[in-house]
């Protein structure tokens, strides 16, 4: 698949595959086309040549409506910068995706209250966007990227703000889901010691994606 932002192209030729329950790991420099490669794979944007398959079926063929209920349903995305909703508290914000599928509030503040729980979050439940830290509302982001369980988790940089014991615990999270429910987690990531943990690793440069052979240490 390729991407071009009008003249610039921001992803070549990329073949990119994952299985379920396996973990990629994609580093790169700066304006590498990292984001550029996620957004594409979650069907935030679309490609300019090629396809993005998920199950048997071209993320191009959707029409809106389908495509935003499989992001929605089957997806959970973590973005570079966060993107809480501000007019709603910690716990709402986690249990967003759980609320949209139907689930009674009550219900949904549950379980994004247990994710919560072991990102070390408890205490900030009632607390707004705004009266958190950066590093506090990115694993916010990442609790409710996980919390409806979805198929397939891409995240980009979720641990870039974290101190090592929260990046820990962000990255126990996604071992979890992917070992207990088979989610496939598609990493992005600067971190080597988050890196070294995925099942496959990338390196991106200049929009061209290479597998990296790992050094065994
Ligand atoms: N919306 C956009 N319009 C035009 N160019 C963009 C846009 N977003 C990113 N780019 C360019 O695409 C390239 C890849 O960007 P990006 O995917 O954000 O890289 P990375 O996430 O690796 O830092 C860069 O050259 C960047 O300047
Ligand atoms: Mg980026």
């Amino acid at each position: 698949m390729d991407l071009l932002y009008g003249a610039t192209s921001a992803v070549r030729n990329v073949e990119f595959s994952l299985g379920r329950g396996r973990i990629a790991a994609i580093t790169g420099q700066s304006g590498s086309g990292k984001s550029s490669l996620l957004y594409c794979l979650a069907g935030v944007l679309p490609v300019s040549s090629g396809e993005v398959q998920f199950d048997g079926r071209s993320l191009g063929s959707l029409n809106d409506e389908e495509l935003s209920t499989l992001r929605r349903e089957r997806f959970g995305f973590v973005f570079q910068y966060g993107e809480l909703l501000p007019e709603l508290t910690v716990e709402e914000n986690a249990a967003l995706p759980l609320w949209l599928a139907g689930k009674r509030k009550a219900e949904a503040l549950a379980v994004a209250g247990e994710i919560l729980g072991r990102l070390g979050l408890s205490d900030l439940r009632k607390r707004r966007p705004s009266q958190v830290s950066g590093g506090q509302s990115q694993r916010v982001a990442v609790a409710r990227a996980l919390v409806h369980r979805p198929a397939v988790v891409f995240a980009d940089e979720p641990t870039g703000s974290l101190d090592s014991g929260n990046a820990t615990a962000v990255l126990e999270e996604f071992l979890n889901l992917a070992r207990s429910q088979g989610t496939a987690v598609v990493l992005v990531t600067h971190d080597n010691q988050v890196a070294h943990r995925a099942d496959d690793c990338y390196v991106m440069c200049d929009g061209v994606l290479t597998t990296q052979v790992r050094e065994t240490s």
